[in-house]
């Protein structure tokens, strides 16, 4: 049903904005690569024959009038990526949902519910301290003052930026859709892992998205010469944080499988080659599948992190900067994925998302779920992140035959 090469061509075109010279792309919320991004995705949406909105958070919204005053079925995903990301991660979701609805008005003219396809603006949280950014607009769970209190590392709020680019941050509010408008969300995404080309299966539908914790951990010590300073007498912050690294390690190893934790970023004061570092910030991304796993991991690290600054004489402040539960997908989404695949002959597994989607908050106002596509050597969030040509054709097919059964 759908165009295949034009929906290969829309990845390549999409993935040269925000393209880095040393591989790999970075285009963040608001800057000027996404604007061009979200002018290009227009164009493609329009071309489809939709009508575009931009909402109050700068996420894209093409609509399909249905000819029932049924509420909408919506279908997407993010189109801002890591820094130094793939040209798959989000952009895929969305382009399969356009050439997914170009597709079905082709064979079906108007749907009888009104089909929504959606570029969430911000998911990866890559520029500013927050993330599913877009997703929080449209379930209204942007917290009073947000968007002038989170700064870039140029120190620009997310206010600014919005302003910078046209938005208004005081709109926001209107950019929120009531549950009752919205019958259900699709989201087709590689899998940035390797279960499905373990298992040499094509297709997945996903059953629940991890839970995910964001922490924060601060280790004081003395800054202290680097050359007149006995190793006896220092209280090293680097010293204590790097033990602290080690630690958390060993927690999320302890607890096994699916039980992960990692270190992502790390400030270190005053940074100088020549001066015992005095301070050291870093951060720890958390993920459990059970929420029970997921509240004993992060105990058991701020424990830890606790028992090396004693023994190293340092002080530590541990705080969670996020956290949201595992979410179920719908059950009558799977299993309307599942006899898509069925009916199509294509073989397909039910299995967790150990990474994070707008399908976990878009959750918590209508029934979601999403199909995912191999990712090869389970690589994502990387230069090397890549599927298969026919992988994703195949999983952009079963998309638009998903919305067929939803909207027509
Ligand atoms: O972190 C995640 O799992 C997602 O890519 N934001
Ligand atoms: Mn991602
Ligand atoms: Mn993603």
């Amino acid at each position: 049903m759908i165009d295949g090469e034009q929906l290969l061509r829309f990845i390549d075109c999409l993935g040269s904005y925000g393209r880095l010279a040393c591989g790999g792309i970075y285009r963040p919320v608001y800057s000027g690569a996404w604007v061009e991004a979200t002018e290009q995705l227009t164009r493609w949406m329009e071309h489809a024959g939709m009508c575009v909105r931009r909402d109050a958070a700068g996420n894209l919204w093409g609509l399909i009038e249905g000819d029932s005053p049924l509420p909408s079925v919506v279908a997407g995903s993010h189109i801002d990526t890591v820094t130094g990301g793939g040209q798959l991660d989000g952009a895929y979701g969305v382009l399969a949902a356009i050439v997914a609805a170009a597709a079905l008005q082709r064979c079906h003219g108007a749907p009888r519910r009104t089909l929504e396809v959606l570029a969430f603006c911000e998911e990866e949280g890559s520029r500013f301290s927050v993330s599913g950014w877009g997703c929080r607009a449209i379930t209204g769970r942007i917290k009073p003052g947000e968007a002038d209190g989170a700064r870039d590392a140029e120190g620009v709020s997310i206010g600014d930026a919005m302003r910078g680019i046209g938005l208004d941050p005081g709109e926001l509010p209107t950019a929120v859709r009531k549950p009752s408008e919205i019958a259900a969300y699709l989201e087709l995404h590689v899998e940035q892992g390797g279960i499905l080309e373990h298992m040499q299966v094509p297709i997945g539908v996903v059953t629940s998205i991890v839970g995910a914790t964001k922490m924060q951990i601060e280790v004081t010590g003395r800054q202290d010469h680097a050359g007149t300073t006995p190793m006896s007498l220092r209280r090293d912050a680097l010293v204590g944080a790097s033990a602290m690294v080690v630690a958390i390690r060993g927690v999320a190893a302890s607890i096994g499988d699916p039980a992960v934790a990692t270190v992502g970023k790390l400030y270190i004061e005053p940074d100088q080659i020549n001066v015992v570092p005095g301070f050291v910030r870093f951060t720890v991304d958390v993920r459990h599948a059970g929420r029970e796993g997921q509240l004993e991991l992060v105990r058991r690290i701020g424990e830890e992190c606790e028992k090396v600054a004693e023994q190293h004489q340092l002080q530590v402040d541990v705080r969670v900067l996020r956290d949201s539960a595992p979410a179920p997908m719908h059950p009558d989404l799977i299993n309307l994925l599942s006899a898509t695949a069925q009916d199509a002959g294509v073989p397909y597994a039910l299995m967790p998302s150990g990474a994070g989607h707008d399908a976990k908050g878009m959750s918590h106002i209508c029934p979601a779920a999403m199909l995912f596509v191999p990712s090869v050597d389970g690589r994502s969030h990387c230069p090397e992140e890549h599927t298969e040509p026919r992988d994703l054709v195949r999983g952009a097919e079963l998309l638009a035959r998903a919305l067929e059964r939803l909207c027509y």
